[in-house]
């Protein structure tokens, strides 16, 4: 790799491993000084740069991946009453840069609803007062028309309410779909949603929730200022960043950090590609999907140690993996320019003691 250009430099070492050293501390809850973003000099490869970096509404979109509902504990159907709201906020990608996103519950991706097969489910969506622009919700689990984004159409203000039945198990994605519908994903509006099958899933130790997607935006990656949204990008499907959780390199050293686990745990990964247009070469650097659910379809027989799986848009993959020794392991798009230059990277830190008999960094 080159040294002449910092950003990327900064990012390889990032994908290397390394990056904490390199880490900008604080930066992330830092609200954005705009005098110095705006200074000319800081754009000298473009004959016009970003416009100044906005003020930010939030400090965080990025979802902390530990956060999803418990496995099911009931055996016959139930009712859930599910709400969200969707947002339109500015918050950066990474220190220095902002963009406009758009959420629903200021999380990505959108937090996971969690359900057991048959249960039924009254959603309400409502879109917040300070938003410009309609949004609505399609969930791939449901039997109805556009998976409820007809029935759930908001403008600013409103709320709408639909019930579907959870009829069929698995793992699916759920997303704004309005006209401009790759628009708003590529702003940070999806999630998944888990529909149980009635057996329940294997018990693991810990599970873990992810989402994918790209940002298109008019500036280059990592150029300081705000990053306005560019449809011919994407129309191009030529993203500026792909992200992890909506921000670059959230789950690392250099972001909210990584998630830790013990040596040992049997770990469950969700992984939502919410694209709008990408397929991910989904991977684990230093492990293997023990366990793999093509497209979250866990009422098909998964695959056993997979290297590396795709991840369409649209779908939710279910891997899961054993942690035998302590290592960062690093879930990668396996496209790695997307890693090395346009964000996508998460680490789960395994802790514990070493075992040379299965890895020896040092051997006698
Ligand atoms: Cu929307
Ligand atoms: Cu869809």
């Amino acid at each position: 790799m080159t040294e002449d250009n910092p950003q990327s430099r900064r990012t390889v070492l990032k994908a290397a491993g390394v990056g904490g050293a390199m880490s900008v501390a604080g930066c992330l809850n830092t609200p954005v000084d705009d005098d110095s973003t705006a200074n000319p000099a800081n754009n000298q490869t473009e004959s016009n740069g970003p416009a100044p970096a906005k003020s930010v509404d939030t400090d965080r979109v990025a979802a902390d991946p530990t956060e999803l509902p418990d496995p099911v504990d009931w055996s016959s159907p139930r009712h859930h009453e599910v709400e969200m709201t969707t947002t339109e906020e500015t918050a950066e990608i990474e220190p220095g840069v902002t963009f406009d996103y758009m959420t629903f519950d200021g999380r990505i991706p959108g937090p996971m609803v969690r359900v057991r097969q048959d249960d039924t489910v009254t959603v309400s969506l409502t879109n917040d007062e300070s938003n410009s622009m309609p949004h609505n919700i399609d969930f791939h689990a449901v039997y109805g028309p556009g998976g409820g984004a007809e029935a759930s159409m908001v403008q600013s203000g409103e709320t709408a309410t639909f019930k579907f039945k959870a009829k069929y198990p698995g793992v699916f994605v759920y997303h704004c779909a309005v006209p401009n519908l790759d628009y708003h994903i590529s702003s940070g509006m999806y999630g998944a949603i888990l529909v149980e099958p009635k057996d329940g899933l294997p018990e693991v130790d810990r599970e873990l929730y992810f989402g994918q997607h790209e940002i298109y935006t008019d500036s280059p990656a990592g150029e300081k200022g705000h990053h306005k949204f560019d449809f011919e990008a994407m129309k191009a499907e030529d993203p500026t960043y792909t992200c992890l959780n909506g921000e670059a390199y959230a789950i690392t050293g250099d972001g909210y950090g990584p998630v830790t686990v013990d040596k040992g745990e049997r770990i469950r990964i969700f992984h939502a590609n919410g694209g709008p247009n990408l397929t991910s070469s989904w991977h684990a650097i230093g492990n293997v999907w023990e366990t793999f659910y093509r497209d979250g379809a866990v009422a098909s027989q998964p695959d056993h140690y997979v290297e590396t799986a795709p991840v369409v848009p649209g779908s939710v993959a279910i891997a899961e993996i054993d942690t035998p020794v302590p290592e960062p392991i690093k879930l990668v798009d396996h496209a790695l320019s997307r890693v090395a230059r346009k964000g996508l990277l998460g680490i789960i830190q395994v802790e514990g003691e070493p075992e040379p008999e299965i890895f020896d960094p040092d051997p006698a």
